[in-house]
């Protein structure tokens, strides 16, 4: 018997001012299997989760609908709990950031960093929205890019030429919330003192095994670079929890975010019973594991476990970091109807195909998992319907019809029995190590074992053979022991099917007796436990994803006309111009030859067209809008074709495509009606 574990889990919390995609899912499904498996080993599991509700995006979305942050985040909680348990995924408590645990909890872990002078105060000068009287977290200010002169550029960073800059460097910045100029405002803010936890971080992360070792590597960058202190502090307005002894100063939402794992475990601990204080207690020996994107490690591994140990608290046992999910190798598109909502996905297909698919793909490395469609309807339909379910389907009616239900009272193929066993402590190992890729690889080729035992033994030729009745008894049997053996083992993949497998074997499953064949034991009537997928209802998914996305636009639309018409906010004219200026800017009509992305280049896509008298290629900064860029070719469009030519990082731009619209995914490119030749004039 191996020892009893405690373990507590968690997923990384979703921000509560959207909804869950599949991209959520990959790393809830992760966990739900880990917490699972766990639990099939017999130890003491507890697996929590949260909203993340805080910080500006969410004020600004309740806001814009009309509704407080408070009704917002209980709206989206509900639907947010409602996805995560359509994929099966079963947390002990889905809770929320904004609740009364969490804000004595943070209130308390501040005063204790501040006793110990972990904190300390500093003036600085920020960007301020002075129509809507607030400072402006850097996404929310964007103007001319200071380096490469690109418009529309984000506070940090520019997508066009990647250079970094603080958002007083941009020109002609201008708020995104009300459009008005920002200005520079003094505040005064609060820092946590994350160099202080240098070398304990240092060791935390090399030596304790809690950080996987090309992470650890990663992060060793950074402790070359010194570590900064952390500014924990936002002025008001901001939703969030108020720092104790102050005036109108906010917690930053990431001081308190992770704090809500420990809030959503108290939560659960007070309703049921379980000793919270041993989990947390700087002594504890229980394990904690924290499942994250690995966008979101710096806060994990440094701000989380300094937070902790700061005050007191014992530090996660692992950080255990996934890469992102990509649909048929790229990035999930909006436009291409990949970026798949949960909810859009359960309306058309079964949690259960997702979660096999992703499992069969998991690792413990921090690796891209694409979700190839093709193959997601191949590998499902060919592993759980054709190899284990129909193992079932193909025996189930001889033992049922024949033997009255009752499996024979002694093994025939004894051999094929021990593979069962052989795999037991690989299936085992690769679980506990978050390595499902190489345990479904070993359960499939048990499943393929079976098969070519059943082809072999061919009980359907058995069947029409009276004196080979005792024979068919047997090897349905075996084919039976050997199903029940693979949906023993893959039952932290597939909970419902392993439920109503239970139902139809009559018996728990359970781990330890995995390769206990059922002798003499009566099982019951075969039901269908998994429907194959058609392609046409993966089709139906990407068309509902697509229409998703219209829905959205128009709702935005109906939104930003909303807000332009109350408050004026069309762009100004510009100066009156003579017919003679008018006629300096000479556009032409031209097709787009070639659309394609520019590496490196997160708003370009390079455009070849065709002018009539000669082929240009132009930058244009339209990908937010136009994600695929094979839907451009062909088009005729509307060209500036004597702007001055320009040299960019990525080669030169022959002009400039004309287009309308606020930015973002709001670009619409010119179009003429259908008659206009290439190098026509506009006038
Ligand atoms: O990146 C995110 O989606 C964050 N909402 C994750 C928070 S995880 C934890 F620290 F709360
Ligand atoms: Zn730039």
């Amino acid at each position: 018997m191996t020892k009893k574990r405690s373990i507590l889990v968690t997923s990384a919390l979703p921000y509560a001012n959207g909804p869950i995609h599949l991209g959520h899912m990959l790393e809830h499904i992760q966990s739900d299997i880990f917490v699972r498996f766990q639990r099939s080993q017999n130890h003491e599991v507890y697996f929590v989760c949260a909203d993340d509700c805080h910080g500006t995006p969410v004020m600004i979305k309740a806001n814009s609908l009309g509704i407080t942050p408070e009704q917002l985040i209980e709206q989206v909680g509900i639907e947010h709990k409602s996805d995560i348990e359509g994929f099966l995924v079963a947390y002990d408590n889905y809770y929320k950031t904004h609740s009364e645990e969490n804000k004595v909890f943070s209130q308390e872990i501040y005063k204790k960093l501040e006793q110990k002078g972990f904190i300390s105060t500093k003036t600085i000068s920020q960007l301020f929205d002075p129509e809507k009287n607030m400072f402006l977290p850097d996404r929310f200010v964007k103007g001319t890019c200071p380096k490469c002169g690109a418009q529309d550029q984000y506070g940090d960073n520019c997508e066009v030429c990647s250079a970094t800059y603080n958002p007083t460097d941009l020109k002609d910045a201008y708020s995104t919330i009300s459009g008005a100029k920002p200005i520079l405002k003094d505040s005064l803010h609060y820092f946590f003192d994350l160099p202080k936890f240098n070398d304990f971080l240092h060791d935390y992360v090399k030596n304790s095994n809690a950080i996987p070792k090309e992470m650890a590597n990663k992060l060793e960058e950074w402790f070359t670079q010194g570590l900064k202190q952390w500014d924990i502090s936002r002025d008001a307005p901001y939703f969030g929890f108020e720092i104790p002894n102050t005036e109108n100063k906010y917690f930053y939402v990431w001081l308190d975010a992770p704090i809500g794992y420990m809030a959503s475990f108290k939560n659960f601990c007070d309703k049921n019973n379980v000793d919270f204080d041993s989990f947390f207690n700087k002594d504890s020996d229980k394990e904690l594991y924290h499942f994250i994107g690995k966008d979101i490690l710096y806060f994990h591994s440094l701000f989380w476990p300094a937070t902790l140990h700061g005050a007191d608290y014992r530090v996660p046992s692992g950080i255990f970091v996934h890469g992102y999910v990509t649909v048929n190798g790229a990035k999930m598109s909006k436009s291409k109807g990949t970026f798949i909502k949960a909810n859009t996905y359960l309306k058309h297909l079964k949690p259960e195909a997702l979660r096999y698919y992703f499992a069969s793909k998991m690792t413990a490395q921090a690796v891209d998992l694409d979700l190839s469609l093709d193959d997601f309807i191949a590998k499902v339909n060919s592993d759980i319907v054709g190899k284990v379910v129909n193992l079932a389907s193909r025996t189930a009616g001889f033992i049922n019809k024949r033997f009255d239900g009752m499996l024979a009272n002694e093994v025939y193929d004894n051999e094929l029995m021990q593979k069962i066993s052989a795999i037991k402590d690989s299936v085992r190992d690769n679980f506990d190590s978050r390595n499902y890729q190489e345990a479904i690889k070993l359960i499939m080729s048990l499943a393929d074992e079976a098969n070519r035992f059943i082809d072999r033994e061919a009980p359907w030729v058995l069947a029409k053979d009276e004196s080979q009745s005792d024979k068919l008894h047997k090897v349905c049997t075996d084919a039976l022991n050997c199903f029940k053996a693979l949906i023993t083992y893959l039952a932290p993949v597939l909970p419902n099917v392993a439920h109503d497998a239970k139902e139809f074997l009559n018996d728990e499953l359970l781990f330890e007796n995995v390769d206990k064949p059922l002798l003499n034991h009566k099982i019951n009537k075969f039901k269908p436990l998994f429907t194959r997928i058609e392609k046409e209802m993966v089709d139906a998914m990407i068309e509902d994803s697509k229409q998703d996305l219209i829905e959205a636009n128009k709702e935005n639309a109906k939104k930003d006309t909303k807000e332009n018409t109350a408050n004026s906010e069309y762009e100004p004219l510009e100066n009156e111009i003579s017919i003679d200026d008018f006629a300096k800017i000479d556009l032409r009509v031209a097709t787009i030859l070639k659309a394609e992305h520019v590496e490196g280049a997160k708003k370009l896509l390079r455009l070849e067209v065709d002018l009539g008298f000669e082929t240009r290629q132009i930058f244009a900064g339209i990908k937010s809008a136009y994600k695929d860029p094979n839907e451009l070719v062909g088009r005729q469009i509307i060209v500036v074709a004597n702007l001055k030519a320009r040299q960019m990082k990525f080669g030169l731009s022959q002009g400039m495509a004309m287009a309308a619209g606020a930015g973002g995914e709001q670009i619409y490119l010119l179009s003429v009606d259908s008659g206009a030749k290439n190098g026509d004039r506009v006038h």
